[in-house]
């Protein structure tokens, strides 16, 4: 069956939110939520309701809001953070402070007081109704907190509520409750209960929670603006339905623990509400600038796509990231005003081209804190550098009867070179297991470590499960046995700060295209002495000092390993997608996506019924791997092609450690830091059609 078997959802079902009611901001309210029947608020009364409230102030629940009156600034998009120094880089006027900005719009804030206009209440209800997790507010330290309106979400959710089939049936439709919808309802006059209910939450993995073993844990968690809306509304005890993020200790989604600080910008002092409650962790409060996915999602131009004619929303990140056009426009100008051969002296553009492809050597450095320029080796990409440790080093070291160490975890490009080369070498490959829960079973490991053992090569975080595996102790314990080690990044440094010299390894690999820069290429990061001992990968010219017809000297690294006019418009590249990201910061990043991982999994497990996540493990980035009951992995991707999302189903080149989970594919969503909770609940929302829509709603 192909993707176009599949029959497309069709054009959202729900009417343009501003229609629905201009004066609510267009955030999104569904008809099922407020429908003219039931009795939309006047604006009179809401007046009545926003006096009442700043009657109170200062002392009003809302003068706790951090960043209230304050520009939509994004603390990690400064204009000093962002000025642009490539062409096509970041304009610091996109950042710049104005009221315009996502955190508070002259509309909605009193011109005067600096309180929130009516205007803005009433959006602030309506984006409380719908919960749209996108919701960021700037705040800069030390100005005094106002109220302030939350901005428009990213991506009103436009995927149906309820089946296309069910279109206008009351009966059928399936309805996501909305926070509050009873006493809005209580409030303006509508029906007391909902039409329809949402299923019974029965998620495939427990979470586990102390009070909660293998359900749902029933506490409320507050909500985005929870007490500023309980305060409009003078209501208390709205039911919510999601699950605490915060309490997975002991159970087999530890990661979940880690979670920020509640707050109106979301956990962890980012800009990701939805998944805040108890036992939270602290010591975050107020430590972190909030995330601006609004400002960094407007760099990315893609992202503004429409497929099936709905917002693309772009979940293959493990496969390949988008690129800012900071990115786009540096290749742009290279081609325009740099494009030569590199070598340096020949001529003007010869120079600028040279300077550019070395200028991001740099680059790379910087990001890795290598301790030299010279151990930066430009390849095709994760898969090649791989290749070329093993035909140079492999060649050299590994003989008959010697041990090469992967894990089960591994990309095919981390274990068919080595099967190679053992078969070449009558070595041996041995295999380090995992437990049931994704993660590398460290004493196993520990055993599989000898003398014979001459090299280890590993991933840093699992492409088919997300796990992260703890890379600096495995090092150390092959450092033990005096084995070299090959750490595989191609999915680790797009999530978390790497430093090579920290981590200890020997070899250090990633593709460029999987951090946010152009496909084809690579780099492959190795120990200066230890490069320049290895014979080349391949000859020819670039990577020689001299030649004649009896013999040829080679240079060092890293032209040693760059024979050939290598790849230098995407090096390029790759330096512009590195200072990108640099701009941002790897620590923001990491804190945010751990963020989007707890909320996408505590929402999947919760509302999807049937759904089942592949790899549980303790530390995780990027990935969730899940697998839907009773709907083939493929089919689950082609249908949410229907919807404008993107995600890898397959066995991702993983295939071993899909069978050790006895999967031999699985549907992949994969996130950056430009995803939003506003797109995973729309995921969520397309899965749960999928699933009814396969006859699976009983489950
Ligand atoms: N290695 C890439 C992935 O995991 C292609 O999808």
């Amino acid at each position: 069956m192909s993707i176009s078997d599949y029959p497309n959802p069709g054009p959202n079902p729900l009417p343009d939110p501003t229609r629905v009611n201009p004066s609510l901001g267009g955030v999104g309210l569904s008809p099922q939520g407020l429908s003219p029947g039931s009795g939309l608020p006047d604006e009179a009364s809401l007046a009545r309701l926003a006096n009442e409230l700043f009657a109170s102030t200062p002392s009003s629940p809302l003068a706790g809001i951090p960043g209230a009156g304050l520009p939509g600034i994004s603390p990690v998009a400064t204009p000093q953070g962002l000025v642009p120094d490539v062409p096509g880089g970041a304009d610091p006027a996109r950042y710049a402070p104005s009221l315009g900005g996502v955190g508070a719009s002259p509309q909605g804030i009193h011109p005067t007081s600096g309180v929130p206009s009516e205007a803005s209440l009433v959006r602030l209800a309506g984006e409380a109704l719908t919960a749209s997790p996108d919701l960021t507010a700037g705040v800069l330290p030390g100005v005094p907190n106002l109220p302030v309106a939350p901005p428009p979400p990213v991506l009103v959710p436009d995927v149906p509520l309820s089946a296309p089939q069910s279109r206008g049936s009351a009966t059928e439709a399936w309805t996501i409750p909305l926070p509050y919808e009873a006493e809005l309802r209580a409030l303006f006059g509508g029906p007391s209960e909902p039409a329809h209910h949402d299923m019974e939450l029965k998620p495939d993995i427990p979470l586990s929670t102390p009070h909660s073993k293998g359900t749902v844990d029933p506490s409320p968690v507050p909500l985005p603006y929870d007490a500023e809306l309980k305060s409009l509304l003078g209501t208390i005890g709205g039911e919510t339905r999601v699950a605490d993020p915060t309490n997975g200790a002991g159970s087999s989604l530890y990661f979940l623990k880690d979670i920020g600080p509640a707050s109106p910008q979301g956990f962890g002092g980012i800009g990701v509400p939805g998944a805040t409650g108890p036992g939270i962790h602290s010591e975050f409060a107020s430590a972190h600038p909030p995330f601006d996915v609004n400002a960094i999602r407007r760099d990315f131009p893609i992202l503004s796509e429409h497929v099936n004619g709905r917002p693309l929303v772009w979940l293959d990140n493990a496969a390949t990231t988008q690129k800012p056009k900071a990115v786009i426009d540096r290749l742009v100008h290279f081609y325009e005003h740099e494009n030569s051969n590199i070598h340096r002296a020949a001529h003007e553009l010869a120079a600028r081209s040279t300077d550019a492809y070395e200028g991001a050597r740099q680059k790379v450095q910087r990001f890795i804190n290598a301790p030299s320029i010279e151990e930066i080796v430009f390849t095709r990409g994760t898969t090649e550098s791989i290749n070329l440790v093993a035909a140079t080093y492999g060649l050299q070291h590994v003989g008959p009867g010697d041990e090469i160490v992967i894990t089960h975890l591994e990309h095919h490009a981390n274990i068919v070179p080595w099967q190679q080369l053992a078969l070449a070498k009558g070595a041996k490959l041995r295999v380090a297991p995992v437990d049931d829960r994704g993660a590398v079973l460290l004493e196993e490991y520990g055993k599989l470590l000898n003398g014979r053992t001459k090299l280890v090569s590993f991933t840093q975080v699992s492409n088919a499960l997300g796990t992260v595996t703890p890379a600096q102790q495995m090092v150390e314990m092959a450092k033990r046995v005096g084995a070299r080690v090959l750490v595989d990044g191609a999915q680790s440094v797009s999530h978390m700060k790497v430093d090579v010299q920290e981590l200890g390894a020997d070899f250090f690999v990633f593709s460029g295209h999987k951090l946010f820069g152009p496909t084809g290429i690579g780099v492959l990061w190795g120990k200066k002495d230890l490069l320049n001992s290895l014979p080349p990968y391949q000859t020819g010219g670039n990577m020689i000092q001299d030649v004649t017809l009896e013999r040829s000297i080679f240079h060092n690294a890293p032209n040693r390993f760059e024979a050939g006019t290598g790849n230098i418009a995407d090096a390029v590249g790759l330096g512009a997608a590195i200072d990108y990201v640099e701009r941002i910061g790897l620590e923001n990043i990491s804190r945010y996506e751990h963020g989007l991982i707890v909320y996408a999994t505590n929402k999947l497990l919760s509302e999807v019924p049937g759904l089942t996540i592949i790899g549980t493990a303790p530390e995780k980035a990027g990935v969730i791997s899940l697998i839907l009951k009773g709907v083939p992995s493929e089919e689950v991707g082609a249908r949410l092609n229907k919807y404008g999302i993107a995600v890898r189903s397959g066995h991702h080149c993983a295939q071993p450690i899909l069978r050790r989970f006895g999967q031999e594919t699985t549907v992949r969503p994969s996130f950056a830091f430009y995803n939003t909770c506003g797109e995973i609940d729309l995921l969520v929302s397309a899965l749960r059609d999928i699933q009814r829509q396969a006859g699976h709603s009983h489950l």
